[in-house]
């Protein structure tokens, strides 16, 4: 297996159930076996997870090296002491998934990356690199100071003296700057360098232009080079002002968040590298500029993403928790998250209902709050409360005051009494829809993408942004969610199995809202209509139709006759009843002197012929990790995507990649995203089993009734499942013969499966031990192809019955294992549209798609895969 990989969502309608109930779905070992070359010898050696879900034990060859327990946590264990140099060595790692963390789709297994380190016995210290830039009263103006603080470890047991020359590069390629220093490590100590610099002209970091510098920093002992590190970073300021609202670079600068789990389509919780940038273009696309990471800690990968392609980000933990473990786990997270300029914000918790007004939360908010301005003084710090007018607890101590789902009279109070504190809204609308469904439908577990209400506690899209607009000290909000996630498909609950919260549905597919959102969060033009024109069957009939537009006035038609104009209020959307008949519904966008600004057109379609399969990138990356997604569309004859397809599509590939998952963004939809190599299986009854009193060691060594011709025809039959042996301390020989024909043979395997053997067995085919048995209630299982052959076939036990009554259970069966084979990829379009995610193989050239089925036209893509070397990986 590569990673990531979550098993959760492998070869299952989305997810497999977890639980105590579940033990075969949430128990698993991983085993991985690796070469250190001799070389090696005299390095520190480091294991680095990136996160495993969850409740982790890790060997190394054998020694039991760490247990980590958190779902989202990184955690690093230096394995030095316990590695084989010069030759191989095992990892093992247990991973229990029974318990969650959240109400939600959480993944299992190790589903992020796990990296093998190699450092110097003098060398940086883990996440031990740390830059910022701070200018004058946090507002970029002139040259910014750059503050640069290495922390050094040595492992070593003499004294040494280190030198750091840190190299500052412009994001145009171009060194700036070169600063060093050093520092005396006694023995077996950590110590932090500290420097600094300054820099003119300063290119700041932005979502709107994110650029990167960078900062190589080498460590020297002795005049030779014995570590160096590369690390991104970019100049921007961050804060919070009690009636500005929040500041990006000194300036007022609106959040338009979306909070989101790390789950897609086809993959679940083990997102590739690629995909999570996938995603992220996907938020920008409507507008979103900042991330919420609910309701946990990222895959740093994510993070990268974010400050390449320009995106905010609002940094979470998992737990709330002042005790030694958790503020641990918080340390490590600032300090491997803090050189990120995306990260704008620190969360301490979301919705802690039970304790979040007592004085004990304040405490504990206080504490964790404290720990980010100690090891990052410039970020801003804020707790995700679902609580009204309320300044107690968390509230009263937290330096921004975060929103969930509150918005009106009672917000604008609670600014009134604390007009200096900050505020941000850390969740707000929790809308519900289904991509493409315009009626609530209960059964189908579907929800009209209409922007109307649903769940108690939320609101229109249009009602909370209408109101955060309006103040610019709310900072903006954080819209519950980006993407639809697995779990939580509210308003329904199974068979439904994801929630319908999303801009995006599953796979990234836009729902109305999308245009909402771009209407006002953008400054494109937008003009959308919902919903799609195929209602045969409603002739006559009114059908709600909404506009998502920010021009001045939209003007509807039906058939190229006029429904009426009417003027579009800021942050709001409009609504026609309209009689249907197909055709075409179109409309119009208009500026406030008249000008056209915008046209769009939904038009009545004629059935699927044709398929349509579109790769978001022609050419990716051959390194074994690099995915192109694809969307898969059915077509009318005139190209025109039907609305209302659900044609189940196949899907074969040819060439340099892999099919890794599907989806269609269905909530209800129990088709596999994931479809694993499966082995048929049949059984085989030994029958007819007689058996008689012996005397037999209590070992494997034979006696002559085990051997295969050993005349048992005088011997008496076993009749029902119960006990033959009466007596304690004795024991018995049970033998029967089966039959095989060379079509049983010809299969990967053969087991023999008993029910049951009381106490003790000893277990022989042909004559030959094949294993022994020590527990009355365990259910032996023996892997006997290689003592199997076509015609007769003699299995002799040897039982041995301690206390009570015993002896062998007759329901045997030889368990015939047919060839492995993956079933072919397939999806039903859900509501004209699917997706299907192909990673790249490690050979560079290209990959074929093709999507075929019934009654439409087949449809291929071909993405071509760029020589690139693969990440280095320990053979
Ligand atoms: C919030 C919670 C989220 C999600 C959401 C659904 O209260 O923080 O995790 O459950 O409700 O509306």
């Amino acid at each position: 297996m590569e990673l990531p990989f979550d098993w959760a969502a492998d070869g299952s309608h989305g997810f497999k159930t977890l639980g105590v109930k579940y033990p075969t779905n949430s128990l698993a070992w991983y085993r991985r076996t690796f070469e250190l070359p001799k070389e090696d010898e005299g390095k520190r050696i480091w294991l680095t997870f990136d996160g495993v879900f969850r409740d982790a034990t890790v060997w190394v060859n054998g020694w039991c090296v760490r247990h980590h327990e958190g779902g989202y946590y990184p955690f690093r264990e230096d394995i030095t002491d316990v590695v084989h140099f010069g030759g191989r060595n095992t990892l093992s790692v247990r991973v229990d998934a029974t318990k969650a963390e959240g109400w939600f789709y959480e993944g299992a297994g190790i589903y992020r990356h796990v990296w093998l380190d190699k450092t110097a016995p003098v060398a940086i210290a883990p996440d031990g690199i740390f830059v910022r830039s701070e200018f004058e009263r946090n507002i970029p103006r002139g040259s910014p100071d750059i503050a640069v603080e290495v922390r050094l470890l040595n492992t070593t047991a003499n004294a040494t003296k280190a030198t750091v020359n840190c190299e500052i590069i412009s994001p145009a390629g171009k060194s700036l700057k070169q600063i060093s220093g050093m520092g005396t490590l006694q023995r077996k100590s950590q110590r932090t360098v500290e420097l600094e610099t300054k820099l003119s002209s300063p290119v700041l970091w932005s979502p709107e232009s994110p650029k990167l510098y960078k900062l190589v920093t080498a460590v020297s002992v002795a005049g030779k080079t014995v570590d160096q590190q590369e690390t991104s970073f970019g100049i921007r300021t961050v804060g919070f002002d009690p009636t500005q609202g929040f500041l990006l670079n000194g300036k007022p600068y609106r959040i338009y968040g979306t909070c989101n789990h790390q789950d897609h389509a086809g993959v679940g919780a083990a997102i590739p590298d690629a995909l999570q940038e996938f995603r992220v273009k996907k938020l920008k696309e409507f507008g979103c500029n900042a991330y919420r990471m609910s309701h946990n800690p990222p895959t740093p990968e994510l993070l990268d993403a974010c400050d390449r392609l320009g995106m905010l980000v609002m940094d979470e933990s998992r737990l709330m928790g002042s005790d030694s473990a958790n503020l641990k786990k918080w340390d490590d997270l600032i300090r491997r998250d803090r050189n990120h300029p995306s990260v704008a914000l620190w969360c301490i918790a979301n919705e802690q209902f039970m304790v979040q007004d007592t004085p004990q939360a304040a405490s504990v908010a206080r504490t964790m709050q404290d720990y980010v301005k100690q090891l990052d003084p410039l970020r801003p710090v804020s707790y995700a409360s679902p609580e009204d007018d309320v300044f107690r607890g968390i509230n009263s101590v937290i330096e921004v005051r975060g929103w969930n789902y509150h918005y009106g009279p009672q917000v604008d109070q609670y600014h009134a009494e604390h007009p200096s504190q900050p505020n941000v809204g850390t969740e707000q609308a929790s809308v519900i829809g289904t991509r493409g469904i315009y009626t609530n439908d209960r059964p189908r577990g579907y929800v009209a993408a209409y922007d109307v209400v649903w769940p108690g506690w939320t609101t229109t899209a249009e009602s909370w942004w209408g109101f955060f607009a309006e103040r610019s000290w709310l900072s903006g909000a954080f819209v519950w969610t980006g993407f639809d996630y697995r779990g939580e498909p509210t308003p329904y609950w199974w068979p439904c199995i994801n929630s319908h919260f999303g801009i995006l549905d599953t796979c990234g597919f836009p729902k109305d809202a999308f245009y909402y959102y771009q209407s006002w969060w953008t400054t494109n033009t937008v003009l959308h209509l919902a919903p799609h024109w195929n209602w045969p069957g409603r002739e006559g009939q009114e059908v709600l139709v909404q506009a998502f537009s920010n021009c001045k006035q939209v003007e509807l038609f039906l058939n190229g006759a006029s429904l009426g104009k009417q003027a579009m209020k800021r942050n709001s959307k409009l609504s026609w009843q309209v009689k249907y008949s197909a055709g075409t519904l179109s409309a119009t966008g208009f500026d406030d002197a008249g000008n056209v600004m915008a046209e769009t057109r939904v038009e009545t379609t004629g059935d699927a012929t044709q398929i349509q399969l579109t790769p978001d990138r022609r050419m990716i990356n051959a390194n074994g990790e690099d995915v192109a997604v694809f969307t898969v569309a059915a077509l009318d004859a005139q190209g025109r995507i039907v609305p209302v397809a659900q044609n189940k599509i196949s899907f074969a590939i040819e060439g340099a990649g892999n099919i890794i998952g599907v989806g269609n963004g269905d909530p209800s939809c129990h088709e596999p995203d994931v479809f694993v190599p499966t082995a048929p299986a049949r059984n085989v009854a030994v029958k007819d089993w007689r058996w008689q009193l012996a005397r037999i060691p209590k070992n494997r060594a034979p006696v002559p009734e085990y051997a295969k011709d050993f005349d048992d025809s005088g011997w008496r039959p076993v009749s029902g499942g119960g006990p033959t042996i009466e007596t304690p301390d004795t024991a018995a020989i049970y033998r029967a013969h089966v039959k095989l024909t060379e079509e049983d043979l010809n299969g990967a395997g053969a087991q023999l499966c008993f029910s049951g053997c009381d106490d003790e067995g000893w277990y022989f085919v042909n004559g030959q031990f094949v294993g022994e048995s020590h527990d009355w209630q365990a259910q032996p299982i023996f892997d006997v192809k290689k003592l199997l052959h076509v015609g007769d076939n003699v299995v002799a036990v040897g039982v041995y019955n301690g206390a009570a009554q015993g002896g062998l259970n007759p329901n045997v069966n030889v368990q015939i294992i047919g060839h492995t084979s993956v079933p072919p990829w397939a999806r039903s379009l859900f509501n004209g549209l699917a997706q299907v995610i192909v990673q790249s193989t490690r050979e560079a050239g290209e990959f074929k798609l093709t999507a075929s089925a019934d009654g439409l036209t087949p449809a291929t893509a071909v993405v071509e895969t760029q020589p690139c070397p693969p990440r280095p990986f320990v053979p």
